[in-house]
């Protein structure tokens, strides 16, 4: 015993105790057999209702705005399903918009969690880091370079802006004295100061100082390939014409997630990209939202565009965020520190949820994730064709679809998507000038069944408010 301690940590005995490998089976045990009550959607119990509308209540009033949907959860689910705080059971086909890709309640997330709740600290940060945090940054990098791209440093953080912060900072520096950011019309960044400027959402910086210099540039419309190409190119050498080396870094955001499913295209990006090669500018590939929601880990990738990117951030189902960038744009100076990068229990579980998708069978032209999103797109098609009237689309592919109710009037999508949380299925508005209603499946989770169902649910709902308001 003496001389295996030797050779190991104390951490290391600790974590393999017999006692805590049993521990965990008891948990799992008990996770499975309670898991086995949730077969399905379920209303509230009205018992628990007056408690959890009292939680929302008060959660209102403390956020001083009302909720997005009325969603607190009780603690459990399986699979796609979640369990709400007043016994309600619903499918969450929205998934925290794009976190709980292997669903609620999974069991190597559950893992994941303890193993975190063994190790010493709650929080690791770059004065705190454990090794799961290198690995997890070392894997980050390894993954992102499968396909021509060169990161050579990966740095965590606990926001998806944070991420994007940094990278901002990064090419900034390198690129001083520009000062100017390209981005898309209708793109989304994040929410800090500087990210309200790049968001295309005027709503979004209501009363903020103007804090950076950003041109937008139009997005790619599927409806005019070619058309929509040759603008957005003429309108970005219009921008660098204007400023002449001015501009430090355009942001592209591969398919627009907050703004309604918009995918681009892989020309349409390269025309982009090689006339900011030509002018120097740096680029930059948001996959805050897009990241392990195409047939390839990172969208960059499902383009074809790795030779391109100087910089690119993922977050949200990972659970941790990143920032990734090759060995040039490698900051000097005390740019980049943080008292915390990610929770010890998310920084596992972006591990857990790695290792899962990259030996799942996930990603491919064959993978689960297109087939996924294809069959959902199927479905969601036949209601179209049944109900043309009031739905158009649907969008987008993969993990990430939408459809536009009621010619995207926004208070009507925003009904619709109230009506659909009533009815037993989480999803979430979303786009620019339409408003659509949108799904972030969590296709590690979901199976055949559940799409069947939650399309019955979406067009018994599609029915109902159409009928209502006399629309068909
Ligand atoms: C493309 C994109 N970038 C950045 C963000 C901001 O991420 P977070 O909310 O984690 O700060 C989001 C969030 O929705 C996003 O979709």
């Amino acid at each position: 015993m003496s001389n295996q301690l030797n050779r190991q940590c104390v951490a290391d005995h600790f974590q393999q105790d017999p006692r805590v490998i049993q521990a965990k089976r008891l948990i799992l045990d008990a996770l499975s057999a309670y898991q086995h009550q949730l077969a399905g959607p379920r209303p509230s119990i009205s018992f628990l209702d007056t408690s959890c509308m009292a939680l929302i209540e008060e959660a209102e009033k403390l956020r001083g705005r009302s909720l997005m949907l009325p969603y607190i959860g009780a603690g459990i689910g399986k699979g796609s399903l979640v369990e709400l705080a007043n016994g309600s059971v619903k499918y969450d086909f929205i998934s925290g918009i794009g976190v709980h890709v292997l669903g609620h309640s999974h069991p190597a997330l559950v893992v994941a969690a303890i193993d975190a709740a063994l190790s010493d600290t709650i929080m690791q940060g770059n004065l705190q880091q454990n090794a799961e945090a290198v690995k997890l940054s070392r894997e980050l990098c390894e993954i992102g370079n499968r396909k021509e791209a060169r990161f050579t440093h990966c740095f965590l953080a606990t926001s998806g802006a944070m991420a994007n912060e940094n990278a901002l900072k990064i090419v900034y520096q390198q690129k001083s004295p520009a000062n100017r950011i390209l981005a898309f019309r209708g793109g989304f960044s994040g929410r800090t100061l500087a990210l309200s400027q790049i968001t295309d959402r005027p709503e979004y910086r209501h009363g903020l100082p103007e804090t950076m210099a950003v041109d937008y540039v139009p997005f790619f419309d599927p409806d005019r390939p070619m058309k929509s190409t040759n603008e957005a190119s003429q309108n970005l050498r219009d921008h660098l014409q204007r400023h002449p080396h001015k501009h430090a870094v355009m942001v592209f955001e591969l398919i627009q997630g907050e703004g309604g499913a918009y995918p681009g295209s892989r020309e349409f990006f390269i025309t982009l990209m090689d006339i900011l090669r030509e002018h120097n500018v740096s680029i930059m590939i948001d996959e805050i939202q897009t990241f392990g929601r195409t047939t390839e880990p990172f969208a960059f990738q499902h383009f074809g565009l790795g030779e391109y990117v100087d910089v690119v951030t993922v977050g949200k189902l990972l659970q941790v965020c990143a920032t990734l960038f090759t060995e040039k744009l490698n900051p000097s100076g005390p740019l980049l520190s943080q008292t915390f990068v990610g929770s010890t229990s998310a920084i596992f579980a972006a591990r857990a949820i790695l290792r899962e998708l990259l030996s799942g069978n996930y990603f491919g032209e064959e993978g689960k994730i297109l087939e996924f999103g294809n069959y959902f797109i199927d479905r969601l098609k036949s209601i179209q064709q049944r109900h043309p009237e009031v739905i158009a689309g649907p969008f987008g592919f993969g993990g990430m679809i939408a459809f536009t109710p009621f010619g995207g009037n926004q208070k009507k999508a925003a009904q619709l998507v109230k009506a659909l949380f009533d009815d037993g299925v989480l999803c979430f508005i979303g786009g620019h000038k339409l408003s659509r209603v949108r799904f972030l499946i969590p296709y590690g989770a979901v199976c055949y069944e559940d799409i069947d169902a939650v399309t019955v649910i979406v067009e018994q709902t599609i029915r109902r408010l159409s009928n209502f308001r006399g629309e068909r």
